[in-house]
């Protein structure tokens, strides 16, 4: 398996709990590596664009306003097979459906505000990488 990149996020209700160091840890744990790591504030341009998959979705409207709610760090992770690790570690969008150990069954509040995004796919990865980082950003 080679080592590869994936994209995160530290969603508001993480940071308004201070829970970045906590979310860190456990990905950390879970053999990712953060080579770039930035806190903002999203633009609802930056949310609508970075969801634009979502549009037609029903929760679309309520997704933007929480993503801009707060603070969010934005990271890119290496490791091996990274998207599926992340995404293992990540644990199921549903809270009351992730397993025991993983990020969102420890910190996630709800369906919408669970604590993390990870791309979910490698083709994906790299678009969102590139959607908040420039390659100087990303130190290996
Ligand atoms: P993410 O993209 O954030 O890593 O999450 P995911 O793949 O597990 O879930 P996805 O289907 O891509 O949904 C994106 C985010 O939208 C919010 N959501 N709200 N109210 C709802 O029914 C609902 N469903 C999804 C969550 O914040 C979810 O992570
Ligand atoms: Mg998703």
């Amino acid at each position: 398996m080679a080592v590869t990149r994936t994209f995160s996020i530290i969603k508001p209700d993480a940071t308004r709990r201070n829970l970045t160091g906590a979310v860190t840890k456990m990905l950390e744990e879970a053999g990712l590596r953060v080579v770039a790591s930035k806190r903002i504030r999203m633009t609802r341009e930056q949310a609508e664009g970075f969801y634009a998959v979502h549009k037609e979705r029903p929760f679309f409207g309520e997704l933007v306003e929480f993503m801009t709610s707060g603070p969010v760090v934005v990271q890119v992770l290496e490791g091996v097979d990274a998207v599926k690790r992340n995404r293992d570690v990540m644990g199921a969008t549903n809270p009351a459906d992730a397993a025991e150990g993983t990020i969102r069954k420890t910190h996630a509040e709800s369906i919408e505000a669970n604590t993390v995004h990870g791309s979910d796919s490698e083709e994906n990865a790299k678009i969102e990488i590139e959607f908040f980082f420039g390659e100087d950003e990303i130190v290996g």
